[in-house]
């Protein structure tokens, strides 16, 4: 099967589960739970859960297994998106092809939108339904919480890029880009690839295989959409582009150009491809899926 189609077909099944863990509350407070709701059923890839089902599959873990991990690590990268898209932050309009949740509701609801949804990504890993061994659900919210934090995770990955917009670090332009790129968005594809080998009790080689694959990727899924910025169809990607020279972002394109970055791009991917030969063909569909990240057009 095609990745494309496996990716969709996954994302379809996804969706439908989706609903169930937004029964909104009766009481005016619903609000904040209409736009977290919004916020995460409103389309994406879904490639985050798609990589958490992938690997966990590895270890014959099946869709429902996988399920509460998936959905928490889709609504902690939902969030993620509703506080970058905020006017202090990048100042977006458009998100999945649809008003951004601040313009659908309103800045402070966006902001406790974004609240809810981390707080209830951690709900659902503690939830038996995860997992029911505790030590498990207990490596998960370490890996999350590591991997989305503020001390070498995405919010620190997001104050770094927020700051090397006006200048205002003292480290050369190819350490922070490298930082970057790892920490706002490498961290939370890492863990959507260690979550399947915490959940499937990978051997530590497995694991290492696993997390040197989500590193690669990782770095490669945000030079692609650096360069999707300046090339990508905005109707495709469904977000205003053009914007990071505008905003003065540091990317591995501004850095370097468009063609370097490809190959930089190129070569994770090779190398991220290269860490699961010990999988076998059990892998191949995590190898297509590296590739769709390099040449994907949304
Ligand atoms: C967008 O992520 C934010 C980045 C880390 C570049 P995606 O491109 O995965 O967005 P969705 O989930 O498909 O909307
Ligand atoms: C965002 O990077 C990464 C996050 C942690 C949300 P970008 O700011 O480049 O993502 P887009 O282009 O708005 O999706
Ligand atoms: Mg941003
Ligand atoms: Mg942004
Ligand atoms: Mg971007």
């Amino acid at each position: 099967m095609q990745i494309t189609t496996a990716l969709k077909e996954y994302s379809e099944h996804f969706n439908q589960y989706l609903p169930n863990y937004f029964i909104a509350p009766s009481g005016a407070e619903k609000r904040v739970v209409e736009a977290m709701c919004y916020s995460v059923t409103n389309g994406g890839k879904r490639l985050r859960p798609f990589l958490v089902y992938e690997t966990a599959k590895l270890f014959g873990i099946d869709f429902e297994h996988s399920l509460n991990c998936a959905v928490a690590l889709e609504c902690l990268h939902s969030y993620s998106l509703i506080h970058d898209d905020l006017p202090a932050m990048d100042n977006d309009d458009l998100r999945r092809g649809k008003p951004t949740c601040h313009k659908a509701f309103d800045e402070a609801t966006a902001i406790l939108a974004g609240d809810g949804l981390l707080t209830y990504a951690f709900e659902l890993l503690a939830d038996e339904r995860t997992h029911k061994d505790p030590i498990i659900r207990n490596h998960l919210i370490t890996a999350l919480a590591k991997g989305a934090g503020a001390f070498d995770g995405m919010v620190a990955g997001q104050m770094l890029d927020l700051l090397t917009e006006k200048n205002q670090t003292e480290l050369s332009a190819e350490t922070l880009i490298k930082h970057i790129e790892e920490m706002k968005t490498g961290r939370l594809i890492s863990f959507a690839c260690i979550a399947g080998a915490i959940l499937g009790k990978a051997t530590p080689e497995q694991y290492q295989a696993l997390f040197d694959y989500s590193r690669g990727i990782g770095i490669a899924f945000q030079i692609t959409d650096d360069i999707l910025d300046i090339i990508g169809n905005q109707k495709l990607m469904g977000k205003t582009l053009r914007k990071d020279d505008k905003q003065g972002k540091l990317t591995f394109v501004n850095l370097y150009g468009l063609e370097k970055a490809q190959q930089i791009a190129a070569d994770l991917i090779s190398k991220a491809q290269n860490a699961l030969n010990i999988f076998g063909d059990k892998a191949q569909t995590l190898k297509d899926l590296a590739q769709f990240i390099l040449e994907r057009n949304h």
